[in-house]
């Protein structure tokens, strides 16, 4: 288990549906530590480069209109195995395939309109996070509750 970053955005569906305080409450609730934050819309040279790897797939130019039509909350959330435990809150890419309990299985049934986006490996975390946070927005803080969330190392 290793202390890590991951980039979570809140997309314009979840922003426009009233959805920021619920989706951030199930990563808080967890133990994660929301360690950066802010409301933006994303330009459009930053959606391609976020996500360059999708450029050319047929879902490529809808996800890029999409994810710049309105603010989006970008989220650093901290803690050890952030980046999976982040994943299995989010739940599967495609809604229809998510769990109910899980973000999208509980508040979406649309490929492209599913609530959130989060990175997928420490190598994209890292991209992904200096794409859209400096340094000096990702901030060092302790939850009161570390002792009980991670007894081993406090
Ligand atoms: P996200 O985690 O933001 O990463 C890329 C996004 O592309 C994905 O979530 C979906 O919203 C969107 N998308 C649309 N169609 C597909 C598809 N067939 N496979 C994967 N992602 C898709």
């Amino acid at each position: 288990m290793e202390t890590e970053q991951t980039l979570v955005l809140i997309k314009p569906d979840g922003v426009q549906r009233g959805l920021i305080g619920e989706v951030i409450a199930r990563y808080e609730h967890k133990g994660l530590k929301i360690v950066g934050m802010k409301l933006q819309q994303l330009p459009r040279d930053t959606a391609e480069t976020l996500y360059a790897i999708h450029h050319g797939k047929p879902f490529y130019d809808v996800l890029i209109e999409f994810i710049i039509s309105a603010p989006i909350v970008a989220l650093a959330i901290e803690g050890r195995d952030a980046i999976e435990l982040v994943r299995i809150l989010n739940g599967e890419t495609d809604p229809r395939e998510s769990q109910p309990g899980t973000i999208r299985g509980d508040f979406s049934i649309n490929i492209t309109h599913n609530i959130v986006h989060a990175s997928d490996s420490p190598q994209s975390a890292q991209r992904e996070l200096e794409i859209v946070f400096t340094p000096e927005e990702r901030y060092k803080y302790h939850r009161m509750d570390e002792a009980i969330l991670h007894p081993s190392v406090v």
